[in-house]
Protein backbone atom coordinates (compact mmCIF):
# COMPACT_ATOMS: atom_id res chain seq x y z
CA UNK A 1 0.00 0.00 0.00
CA UNK A 2 0.92 3.85 -1.21
CA UNK A 3 1.54 5.58 1.68
CA UNK A 4 1.14 9.33 0.05
CA UNK A 5 -1.46 9.08 -2.91
CA UNK A 6 -0.95 12.02 -5.61
CA UNK A 7 -4.02 13.26 -7.53
CA UNK A 8 -3.11 15.29 -10.37
CA UNK A 9 -1.23 15.97 -13.53
CA UNK A 10 1.12 14.64 -15.66
CA UNK A 11 2.56 16.89 -18.66
CA UNK A 12 4.79 16.37 -20.96
CA UNK A 13 7.42 19.37 -21.06
CA UNK A 14 8.25 21.01 -24.16
CA UNK A 15 11.22 23.28 -23.30
CA UNK A 16 13.58 25.86 -24.68
CA UNK A 17 16.28 28.05 -23.45
CA UNK A 18 16.22 31.23 -24.65
CA UNK A 19 17.83 34.22 -23.51
CA UNK A 20 15.11 36.05 -23.17
CA UNK A 21 11.19 35.50 -22.56
CA UNK A 22 9.84 37.01 -26.01
CA UNK A 23 7.89 39.98 -25.49
CA UNK A 24 4.57 40.07 -27.27
CA UNK A 25 4.72 39.88 -30.91
CA UNK A 26 8.32 39.09 -30.62
CA UNK A 27 9.85 36.01 -32.76
CA UNK A 28 13.15 34.95 -30.59
CA UNK A 29 15.62 32.32 -31.20
CA UNK A 30 16.11 29.64 -28.56
CA UNK A 31 18.25 26.44 -27.93
CA UNK A 32 17.38 23.00 -28.80
CA UNK A 33 13.87 21.35 -27.84
CA UNK A 34 14.02 19.19 -24.44
CA UNK A 35 11.20 17.08 -24.30
CA UNK A 36 11.08 16.11 -20.56
CA UNK A 37 8.75 14.46 -18.15
CA UNK A 38 6.62 16.66 -16.30
CA UNK A 39 3.11 17.93 -14.34
CA UNK A 40 3.03 19.37 -11.00
CA UNK A 41 0.76 16.25 -10.24
CA UNK A 42 3.61 13.68 -11.37
CA UNK A 43 6.94 15.51 -10.23
CA UNK A 44 5.71 15.57 -6.73
CA UNK A 45 5.00 12.15 -6.68
CA UNK A 46 8.23 11.46 -8.12
CA UNK A 47 9.79 13.95 -5.72
CA UNK A 48 8.59 12.24 -2.85
CA UNK A 49 9.64 8.43 -4.19
CA UNK A 50 13.33 9.69 -4.65
CA UNK A 51 13.04 10.61 -0.99
CA UNK A 52 11.55 7.16 -0.03
CA UNK A 53 8.08 6.86 0.38
CA UNK A 54 5.90 4.66 -1.56
CA UNK A 55 3.83 6.48 -3.47
CA UNK A 56 0.91 6.18 -5.85
CA UNK A 57 -0.40 8.44 -8.84
CA UNK A 58 -4.06 8.99 -9.94
CA UNK A 59 -4.33 10.75 -12.93
CA UNK A 60 -5.04 10.21 -16.65
CA UNK A 61 -2.86 10.92 -20.04
CA UNK A 62 -4.03 10.39 -23.71
CA UNK A 63 -3.81 8.07 -26.08
CA UNK A 64 -0.68 9.10 -27.87
CA UNK A 65 3.24 8.47 -27.64
CA UNK A 66 3.55 11.45 -24.49
CA UNK A 67 1.23 9.22 -22.16
CA UNK A 68 3.53 5.83 -22.51
CA UNK A 69 6.48 8.23 -21.94
CA UNK A 70 5.07 9.68 -18.86
CA UNK A 71 4.09 6.71 -17.20
CA UNK A 72 7.65 4.92 -18.19
CA UNK A 73 9.56 8.15 -16.34
CA UNK A 74 6.55 7.14 -12.84
CA UNK A 75 7.42 3.57 -13.50
CA UNK A 76 11.50 3.92 -13.16
CA UNK A 77 11.01 5.52 -9.77
CA UNK A 78 8.28 2.87 -8.83
CA UNK A 79 5.87 5.02 -8.50
CA UNK A 80 2.44 3.26 -8.67
CA UNK A 81 0.53 4.18 -11.91
CA UNK A 82 -2.64 1.17 -11.40
CA UNK A 83 -5.06 4.62 -10.86
CA UNK A 84 -3.57 6.61 -13.60
CA UNK A 85 -5.92 5.75 -16.99
CA UNK A 86 -5.64 6.66 -20.64
CA UNK A 87 -8.17 8.35 -22.62
CA UNK A 88 -9.09 9.91 -26.31
CA UNK A 89 -7.46 13.07 -25.37
CA UNK A 90 -4.02 14.57 -26.05
CA UNK A 91 -1.73 14.09 -22.68
CA UNK A 92 -1.50 16.46 -20.78
CA UNK A 93 1.37 19.38 -22.43
CA UNK A 94 3.36 22.29 -20.70
CA UNK A 95 5.14 24.69 -23.55
CA UNK A 96 7.86 25.91 -21.15
CA UNK A 97 10.51 28.82 -21.71
CA UNK A 98 13.37 29.21 -19.24
CA UNK A 99 15.15 32.22 -19.16
CA UNK A 100 19.11 32.75 -18.80
CA UNK A 101 18.23 33.48 -14.82
CA UNK A 102 16.71 30.06 -14.85
CA UNK A 103 13.02 31.65 -14.34
CA UNK A 104 10.57 29.82 -16.46
CA UNK A 105 7.43 30.82 -18.52
CA UNK A 106 4.86 28.22 -18.43
CA UNK A 107 1.49 27.63 -21.16
CA UNK A 108 -0.27 24.60 -20.31
CA UNK A 109 -2.57 22.48 -22.36
CA UNK A 110 -4.37 20.38 -20.04
CA UNK A 111 -5.33 17.48 -22.47
CA UNK A 112 -6.29 14.31 -20.20
CA UNK A 113 -5.79 16.14 -17.03
CA UNK A 114 -8.97 18.25 -17.13
CA UNK A 115 -11.31 15.16 -17.82
CA UNK A 116 -9.93 13.91 -14.35
CA UNK A 117 -13.17 13.42 -12.54
CA UNK A 118 -14.39 12.60 -8.99
CA UNK A 119 -15.66 8.81 -10.08
CA UNK A 120 -11.53 8.68 -10.40
CA UNK A 121 -11.11 9.41 -7.30
CA UNK A 122 -13.72 6.85 -6.27
CA UNK A 123 -12.11 4.49 -8.41
CA UNK A 124 -9.10 4.33 -6.36
CA UNK A 125 -11.26 3.74 -2.67
CA UNK A 126 -8.77 0.69 -2.68
CA UNK A 127 -6.16 2.32 -1.72
CA UNK A 128 -5.79 3.64 2.37
CA UNK A 129 -2.75 6.11 2.30
CA UNK A 130 -1.84 8.38 4.99
CA UNK A 131 -1.33 11.22 2.77
CA UNK A 132 -2.98 12.91 -0.10
CA UNK A 133 -1.40 15.21 -2.38
CA UNK A 134 -3.57 17.47 -4.39
CA UNK A 135 -2.84 20.34 -6.83
CA UNK A 136 -5.08 22.39 -9.39
CA UNK A 137 -4.06 20.86 -12.82
CA UNK A 138 -6.87 18.70 -12.73
CA UNK A 139 -11.05 20.25 -11.95
CA UNK A 140 -10.91 21.69 -9.25
CA UNK A 141 -14.43 19.85 -8.62
CA UNK A 142 -12.06 16.84 -8.38
CA UNK A 143 -9.53 18.44 -5.81
CA UNK A 144 -12.35 18.98 -3.69
CA UNK A 145 -13.72 15.80 -3.91
CA UNK A 146 -10.88 14.26 -3.11
CA UNK A 147 -10.07 16.75 -0.16
CA UNK A 148 -13.55 15.41 1.77
CA UNK A 149 -13.26 11.50 0.82
CA UNK A 150 -9.91 11.78 2.72
CA UNK A 151 -11.37 14.21 5.35
CA UNK A 152 -14.00 11.05 5.82
CA UNK A 153 -11.45 8.59 6.10
CA UNK A 154 -9.01 10.59 8.26
CA UNK A 155 -6.30 11.21 5.55
CA UNK A 156 -3.99 13.79 6.00
CA UNK A 157 -4.37 16.34 3.12
CA UNK A 158 -1.36 18.72 1.52
CA UNK A 159 -2.64 21.26 -1.55
CA UNK A 160 -0.68 23.01 -3.31
CA UNK A 161 -3.15 25.77 -4.60
CA UNK A 162 -0.75 25.70 -8.07
CA UNK A 163 -1.18 27.31 -11.01
CA UNK A 164 -2.52 30.41 -9.14
CA UNK A 165 -6.60 30.14 -8.98
CA UNK A 166 -9.23 31.49 -6.39
CA UNK A 167 -10.44 28.50 -4.56
CA UNK A 168 -13.73 28.17 -2.37
CA UNK A 169 -13.66 28.38 1.60
CA UNK A 170 -14.55 24.92 1.64
CA UNK A 171 -11.76 23.66 0.55
CA UNK A 172 -8.98 25.35 1.92
CA UNK A 173 -10.27 24.50 5.28
CA UNK A 174 -11.03 20.94 3.97
CA UNK A 175 -7.02 20.76 3.61
CA UNK A 176 -4.17 20.27 6.62
CA UNK A 177 -1.49 22.02 5.15
CA UNK A 178 -1.66 25.02 2.16
CA UNK A 179 1.56 25.46 0.01
CA UNK A 180 1.21 28.54 -2.15
CA UNK A 181 4.16 30.58 -3.89
CA UNK A 182 4.20 34.08 -3.71
CA UNK A 183 1.69 34.73 -6.98
CA UNK A 184 -0.78 31.88 -5.79
CA UNK A 185 -1.15 33.02 -2.23
CA UNK A 186 -1.59 36.82 -3.93
CA UNK A 187 -4.31 35.70 -6.12
CA UNK A 188 -5.86 33.46 -3.34
CA UNK A 189 -6.02 35.96 -0.59
CA UNK A 190 -6.35 39.40 -2.98
CA UNK A 191 -3.17 40.72 -0.66
CA UNK A 192 0.05 41.19 -2.46
CA UNK A 193 2.88 39.19 -1.30
CA UNK A 194 6.10 40.87 -2.17
CA UNK A 195 8.10 40.07 1.10
CA UNK A 196 8.51 38.18 4.05
CA UNK A 197 6.30 40.57 6.44
CA UNK A 198 2.90 40.70 3.73
CA UNK A 199 3.29 36.89 2.96
CA UNK A 200 2.62 36.41 6.66
CA UNK A 201 -0.46 38.94 6.62
CA UNK A 202 -1.81 36.81 3.58
CA UNK A 203 -1.18 33.58 5.27
CA UNK A 204 -3.10 34.61 8.32
CA UNK A 205 -6.14 35.44 5.85
CA UNK A 206 -5.67 32.05 4.72
CA UNK A 207 -6.22 30.95 8.34
CA UNK A 208 -9.48 33.56 8.93
CA UNK A 209 -11.08 31.23 5.76
CA UNK A 210 -10.13 28.20 7.71
CA UNK A 211 -6.63 26.71 6.75
CA UNK A 212 -4.66 25.33 9.55
CA UNK A 213 -1.24 25.18 8.36
CA UNK A 214 0.23 27.89 5.72
CA UNK A 215 3.49 27.04 4.12
CA UNK A 216 4.56 29.86 1.97
CA UNK A 217 7.51 29.14 -0.68
CA UNK A 218 9.54 32.48 -0.99
CA UNK A 219 12.43 31.39 -3.72
CA UNK A 220 15.48 33.18 -2.58
CA UNK A 221 14.18 34.40 0.40
CA UNK A 222 13.16 30.71 1.46
CA UNK A 223 9.93 29.86 3.02
CA UNK A 224 7.54 30.78 6.01
CA UNK A 225 5.72 28.27 7.92
CA UNK A 226 2.23 30.21 9.56
CA UNK A 227 0.09 28.37 11.91
CA UNK A 228 -2.09 30.06 14.77
CA UNK A 229 0.55 28.88 16.85
CA UNK A 230 3.36 29.82 15.44
CA UNK A 231 5.28 32.10 12.30
CA UNK A 232 8.67 31.09 11.57
CA UNK A 233 10.58 32.10 8.69
CA UNK A 234 12.92 29.70 6.81
CA UNK A 235 16.11 30.97 4.86
CA UNK A 236 16.84 29.90 1.77
CA UNK A 237 19.99 27.78 0.70
CA UNK A 238 22.45 30.23 -1.26
CA UNK A 239 22.44 28.34 -5.08
CA UNK A 240 23.12 28.45 -8.58
CA UNK A 241 20.01 28.73 -9.93
CA UNK A 242 19.84 26.74 -13.34
CA UNK A 243 16.23 26.01 -13.82
CA UNK A 244 13.41 26.61 -11.20
CA UNK A 245 11.65 24.16 -13.07
CA UNK A 246 9.64 22.20 -10.39
CA UNK A 247 11.90 23.38 -7.58
CA UNK A 248 8.09 23.96 -5.67
CA UNK A 249 7.40 20.52 -7.07
CA UNK A 250 10.22 18.93 -5.03
CA UNK A 251 9.58 21.31 -2.29
CA UNK A 252 6.05 19.55 -1.52
CA UNK A 253 7.63 15.69 -2.12
CA UNK A 254 10.50 16.43 0.43
CA UNK A 255 7.72 17.87 2.69
CA UNK A 256 5.70 15.54 2.64
CA UNK A 257 7.87 12.57 2.81
CA UNK A 258 9.59 14.34 5.82
CA UNK A 259 5.98 14.23 7.68
CA UNK A 260 5.75 10.24 7.01
CA UNK A 261 9.13 10.02 8.27
CA UNK A 262 7.50 11.82 11.54
CA UNK A 263 9.60 15.08 11.58
CA UNK A 264 7.85 17.91 13.17
CA UNK A 265 6.26 20.22 10.80
CA UNK A 266 8.82 23.00 11.14
CA UNK A 267 12.11 20.40 10.77
CA UNK A 268 9.87 19.04 7.66
CA UNK A 269 9.56 22.67 6.33
CA UNK A 270 13.06 22.87 6.35
CA UNK A 271 14.09 19.75 4.69
CA UNK A 272 11.70 20.37 2.29
CA UNK A 273 13.60 24.05 1.63
CA UNK A 274 16.66 21.89 1.05
CA UNK A 275 14.60 19.49 -1.50
CA UNK A 276 13.84 22.72 -3.31
CA UNK A 277 16.84 24.25 -3.30
CA UNK A 278 18.44 21.24 -5.02
CA UNK A 279 16.06 21.00 -7.99
CA UNK A 280 16.54 25.02 -9.09
CA UNK A 281 20.18 23.46 -9.48
CA UNK A 282 19.12 21.37 -12.46
CA UNK A 283 17.84 21.83 -16.00
CA UNK A 284 13.69 20.04 -16.24
CA UNK A 285 11.27 18.92 -14.14
CA UNK A 286 11.43 15.71 -13.15
CA UNK A 287 15.76 15.19 -13.78
CA UNK A 288 15.75 17.72 -11.26
CA UNK A 289 14.18 16.27 -8.85
CA UNK A 290 16.69 14.84 -5.88
CA UNK A 291 17.05 11.98 -4.05
CA UNK A 292 16.77 11.45 -0.16
CA UNK A 293 20.96 10.81 -0.63
CA UNK A 294 21.27 13.63 -2.54
CA UNK A 295 19.29 16.12 -0.03
CA UNK A 296 20.80 14.87 3.30
CA UNK A 297 24.46 15.64 1.84
CA UNK A 298 23.31 18.98 0.44
CA UNK A 299 22.70 19.66 4.44
CA UNK A 300 25.39 18.28 6.24
O1 LIG B 1 5.71 22.71 -11.52
C1 LIG B 1 6.37 22.50 -12.74
C2 LIG B 1 5.43 21.90 -13.73
O2 LIG B 1 4.44 22.85 -14.06
C3 LIG B 1 6.05 21.56 -15.06
O3 LIG B 1 6.61 20.25 -15.05
C4 LIG B 1 4.91 21.73 -16.04
O4 LIG B 1 4.42 20.52 -16.52
C5 LIG B 1 3.84 22.48 -15.27
O5 LIG B 1 2.80 21.67 -14.95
Amino acid sequence: MPNILVIGSLNADLVVRAPHFPQPGETISGDDLHIIPGGKGANQAVAAARQGASVAMLGRVGNDSFGPFLLDSLKSDSVDITHVHSDDSATGTAIIVVDANGQNSIVLSAGANGKVSPADVDHASDLSPSLILLQLEIPTLTVLHAAQVAKQNNIRVILNPAPAKSLPDELIALVDFIIPNETELSLLTGHEVKDISSAEQAAKILLDRGAKHVIVTLGSKGALFVSDKQVTHIEAYPINVVDTTAAGDAFIGGFASALLRGLEIEEAVKYANACGALAATKFGAQPSLPTKEETEKFIS
